[in-house]
């Protein structure tokens, strides 16, 4: 990849793992935690497009506990869950090569950032808890702009700040429809493919994939 000045992550599923909260409680919630945690995901996700649309914005954290609400009822798991889960969902586990390929990438001089549907504040402690918080130049919350992505104001923000072209940013997300949209905004998206999912058809194909972010260090 060429002239790529920023490299700005997505956070949730591609920086940290979404699905660490209910595996914690796997004892507890039993050999359903994984379509749970899935079907806690796409209600998430789902609210923050509907909210969008709507033009009837609420913060992410009120969407993770709405979100929970509807699947804790779905997957018939006792509300007595609730706070633990939503603690958990505050420190989500990082996937293993995180640190050490941000610290290779700081150290090719990148500016490095998050992009992300998250707070601020849940974004910021998410980086702490898990001791990333020295690694990133900042950290771009779509409540600066009150609207989800993929909404092009969101994509905007890091434009905007470091005044560099849009092809200049090399985009990470393990969310296809992020790639979609980071790519249809004018990034280089490259998809984050763990699990040899299929791409979407959302007139954007990415620049690149791969299959753990390591591989970003050779690509850039
Ligand atoms: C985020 C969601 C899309 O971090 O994963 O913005």
């Amino acid at each position: 990849m060429k002239n790529v000045k920023a490299i700005i992550f997505d956070a949730y599923g591609t920086l940290f793992d979404v699905n660490s909260a209910a595996e914690k409680c796997k004892d507890k919630i039993g050999d359903k935690w994984e379509p749970f945690a899935n079907f806690w995901r796409t209600t998430q996700l789902e609210y923050t497009w509907l909210r969008s649309l709507m033009g009837r914005h609420k913060d992410f954290w009120q969407i993770t506990e709405d979100s929970l609400d509807k699947s804790m009822k779905a997957f018939n798991i006792d509300s007595s869950m609730k706070n633990e889960l939503l603690n958990l969902y505050k420190i989500l586990s990082p996937y293993k090569e995180v640190s050490e390929t941000l610290k290779a990438l700081k150290e090719k001089k990148f500016k490095l950032a998050i992009l992300s549907n998250g707070t601020p504040s849940l974004l910021n402690e998410l980086v702490k808890s898990n001791n990333l918080n020295n690694l990133f130049d900042d950290i771009f919350s779509i409540e600066e702009v009150g609207i989800y992505k993929p909404d092009s104001k969101v994509y905007d923000m890091p434009v905007k700040k470091y005044k560099i072209k849009k092809d200049e940013i090399a985009f990470l997300s393990a969310n296809t429809w992020d790639v979609s949209g980071g790519g249809n905004y004018g990034y280089q998206a490259i998809w984050v493919n763990r699990n040899n999912n299929i791409f979407d058809n959302l007139d954007y194909k990415p620049t690149n994939e791969i299959k753990s972010l390591n591989e970003l260090t050779n690509l850039i």
